[in-house]
């Protein structure tokens, strides 16, 4: 495959992305979520971490009901389910999953790990049966890959869930597909490129811009704080040559992840960054500072459809070199949101999107 070089130094078109792993929350919110996302991404998996989390074939068909409703006329935009993978998921589940074309498999929270996450899966090693039954019926494992027991540092989890449960995984079952979501360290980089060639792993925009230092160094930043938390440097490093290695196995998922100003900004402020408004061109603006953006259509548009085994985008979208700012606020319905990047420059901006 020819990577595209970009058609001059001021435009760069591309394949219409597909965004590999968000939030869309529920209810009144659809209405800014689902735009913000059919504005540039022609699918995308939805995270099922509501409260109570989608569990069940008929709970996701529902909720796809639901933002289907959001998208705006005359947008293409396709919603692929995950389900929340949970201690009790049955194999008749993963049978009745494995039949439906809108879920795109089941997402393993380890209990207690992120945000809506405390009916996740307590034991991994009792899953045997299930992930057994998914390998058998082609349902790929989206995995959130961090322990949680209380004596782990909170930047060992990532490497720590990948040496006790991905590896033994993945060595067990070699047909089934594992993505390993929002990877955050150069261990985790090193373990897909390793690993069978079903297993790949998403990359967001805050683990590609950002290090730890930008969460801590002269105050607390609590719109950079999300989980995984952000690694040292040489981590940050390494996930950007992933990104732009022209490697399959590492492509989109922005993991957009919205909570109002007040759960941010309190003393004990939430997990996630929402990025949705400014997601393609937070990407283009790391590929940028990497000076290959003659790698992001690959990584945005192509390798996240072949892995899943859905066809590429025909459209393209056309981006335009131009200083602008990521909004300071958002607010829908009398509330406010802080997106990821708030007020930042960003010097890439979508022109044409969907044509
Ligand atoms: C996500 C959320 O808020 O739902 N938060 C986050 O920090 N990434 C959950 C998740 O994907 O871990
Ligand atoms: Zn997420």
């Amino acid at each position: 495959m020819a990577d595209t070089a970009p058609a001059s130094s001021s435009t760069l078109t591309i394949t219409q992305p597909d965004d590999w792993h968000l939030h869309f929350r529920d209810g009144d919110m659809l209405a800014m979520t689902v735009p913000a996302t059919a504005r540039v991404f022609k699918r995308a998996i939805v995270m099922p971490n509501l409260a109570p989390p989608v569990t069940t074939v008929a709970q996701a068909e529902a909720y796809r009901q639901r933002i289907l409703a959001h998208v705006p006329e005359g947008m293409d935009f396709e919603p692929l389910m995950a389900l929340y993978l949970t201690q009790d998921t049955s194999v008749q589940d993963v049978r009745e999953a494995a039949q439906n074309p809108n879920i795109i498999g089941y997402k393993l929270y380890p209990a207690g790990a992120t945000t809506n996450s405390s009916a996740g899966v307590r034991a991994v090693d009792a899953m045997g049966p299930v992930l057994e039954t998914m390998q058998e019926f082609g349902v790929p494992l989206l995995v959130h890959g961090e322990v949680t027991e209380p004596e782990i540092d909170i930047f060992d989890r990532e490497k720590v869930f990948i040496d006790r449960y991905l590896a033994p995984i993945t060595q067990r079952y070699s047909r089934l597909k594992v993505i390993l979501e929002h990877i955050t360290t150069k261990d985790a980089v090193e373990f897909v490129t390793e690993a069978h060639e079903l297993v790949a792993a998403t990359l967001t925009p805050q683990h590609l811009l950002m290090n730890r230092n930008d969460l801590l160094v002269g105050g607390v930043h609590v719109h950079n704080y999300c989980l995984p938390v952000l690694k040292r440097r040489t981590h940050q490093e390494a996930l950007q040559q992933a990104a732009i290695s022209g490697n399959k196995k590492f492509f989109l998922g922005t993991d957009s992840a919205p909570h109002v100003q007040a759960k941010k900004e309190t003393a004990c402020g939430c997990a996630g960054c929402f990025s949705a408004f400014t997601a393609i061109e937070l990407y283009a603006e790391a590929f940028a500072q990497l000076d290959a953006l003659d790698k992001l259509e690959g990584f945005a548009s192509h390798f996240g459809a072949d892995f899943y085994g859905r066809p590429r985008n025909t459209k393209k979208i056309q981006l335009q070199r131009d200083i602008w700012q990521a909004p300071a606020t958002v607010t829908h319905n009398g509330e406010t949101w802080v997106p990821y990047w708030a007020g930042r420059d960003l010097q890439w901006q979508v022109v044409m999107a969907g044509a």
